[in-house]
């Protein structure tokens, strides 16, 4: 049993407990941002590869008390640094601090420079060669957390934690442009993860921009592993996450034969999903024609066939269900102003316009609307059957559903 971290979109902590439960963690201990747990290195790894609403996992390494920076980088050489890394190793260190130790220091990007200095030093002192700095391609993105140490007395924690993927999961691989302002996958996987969408019915976008909402419910429904192109690019790569060019896992063969199992497995459960994928799933439009090219090129380089999604190019205001297909659920991410600078009146306009066009075209569907000014949604009259907060960034947002009868 090892400690793991998982960090996540702040306000989706639940949802992501939700998402490990079938993962049997030990000690999960939900804290702002993620959660604690214990697990065996090859469950976590397990986990690193199936979570859609996770944005990194780390593992712990070591951890030290100290008082001050002038100590910390003393404290810090008593991990053994030359057990954890080889001195051809790369490595990167970031630095986080807890609220309660906020105020006592000037900058954390100081105190990632002296746990640099730590594992240097150490390996100046006993190997003469030391592993060297790749702050885009590094073996070990080191993450420095500090805390009050539960010794008291004043006394801070210092834990070591290792990024096991070494990139921040949201990144699936299907998109190859960039839209001006798409919303993150692992925050778009979570909060369709709250609507009450069965899988089984029809999910519209009338706002899809590069589609991600339509992107992330097409892996739900045909249990496309969040990591899968990344997978499928390993095969030729070799290595797809920093664990594997770690130490601790390169001298692990007792993982290394499973987790390769559990690569061609996931790849299989994808390939199969897909190739059960059918006319109509998904519906997506946009008012602008660029977007809707991108989402289209993002649903190819998943491996969707053509024929499960429907787009076109329309006002929101306009769109109606397709009837040839059962009525379903609506999840979108309407214009909000800070990123795309509309003008205030238009988009209260759009959003009073967007309520009554629910209202009156979308009958028997649930509606789910992506929300970050209060001014806007106030707009809309229709009752809300649910509201989320959660936070896009370091944006405040709201998930808001109705019931359309
Ligand atoms: C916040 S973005 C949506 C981003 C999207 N969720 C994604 O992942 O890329 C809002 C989108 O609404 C589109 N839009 C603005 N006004 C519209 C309207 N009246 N009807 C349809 N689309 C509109 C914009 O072109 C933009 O792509």
């Amino acid at each position: 049993m090892k400690n793991f971290f998982a960090s996540c979109p702040r306000g989706l902590e639940e949802t992501l407990t939700k998402e490990a439960e079938h993962f049997n963690f030990e000690h999960l201990e939900i804290t702002r941002g993620g959660f604690h747990f214990k697990t065996s290195p090859l469950n976590a790894i397990n986990f690193l590869l199936e979570t859609r609403v996770a944005s990194r996992v780390y593992k712990e390494i070591g951890s030290f008390d100290f008082r001050n920076e002038k100590d910390l980088v003393k404290s810090a050489m008593q991990i053994p640094w030359t057990k954890i890394l080889n001195p051809d190793d790369t490595f990167k260190v970031t630095c986080l601090l807890s609220r309660e130790v906020m105020g006592k220091f000037r900058n954390s990007h100081f105190l990632s420079l002296l746990l640099k200095d730590a594992i240097v030093d150490t390996f100046k002192e006993k190997a003469g060669k030391r592993p060297s700095i790749d702050l885009d391609h590094a073996q070990f993105p080191l993450l420095l957390r500090i805390e009050p140490s539960p010794k008291g007395k004043g006394q801070l924690r210092g834990i070591v934690l290792v990024d096991l993927a070494g990139y921040s999961l949201h990144q699936r691989g299907y998109r190859t442009a960039g839209h001006e302002a798409p919303i993150k996958e692992n925050l778009a996987a979570a909060l369709i993860m709250n609507t009450n969408w069965d899988k089984k019915v029809p999910l519209y976008d009338p706002f899809c921009g590069s589609g991600t909402f339509l992107l992330e419910g097409a892996m739900i429904r045909h249990h496309i592993a969040p990591t899968y192109i990344n997978l499928l690019d390993r095969k030729e790569d070799q290595f797809a996450f920093a664990f594997e060019r770690q130490k601790w896992f390169q001298k692990s063969p007792e993982i290394q034969k499973p987790f390769e199992q559990l690569c061609d497995e996931l790849i299989a459960r994808a390939k199969n999903g897909i190739s059960h994928a059918e006319p109509g799933e998904f519906h997506g439009s946009d008012i602008k024609a660029d977007p809707i090219g991108m989402l289209m090129e993002s649903w190819t380089n998943l491996g969707l066939p053509r024929k499960s999604l429907r787009i076109n190019v329309a006002n929101a205001l306009d769109v109606k269900p397709d009837d040839n297909f059962p009525n379903g659920v609506v999840i979108t991410n309407p214009p909000y102003g800070v990123r795309l600078e509309e003008k205030d009146e238009r988009l209260e306009q759009l959003y009073y316009d967007l309520g009554e066009a629910l209202k009156n075209n979308w009958k028997g569907f649930n509606a789910y609307l992506i929300s970050q000014e209060a001014a806007y949604r106030k707009k809309i009259s229709l009752r809300t059957s649910l509201r989320m907060s959660f936070y896009n960034g370091n944006l405040e947002c709201r998930l808001l559903g109705y019931e359309l009868f």
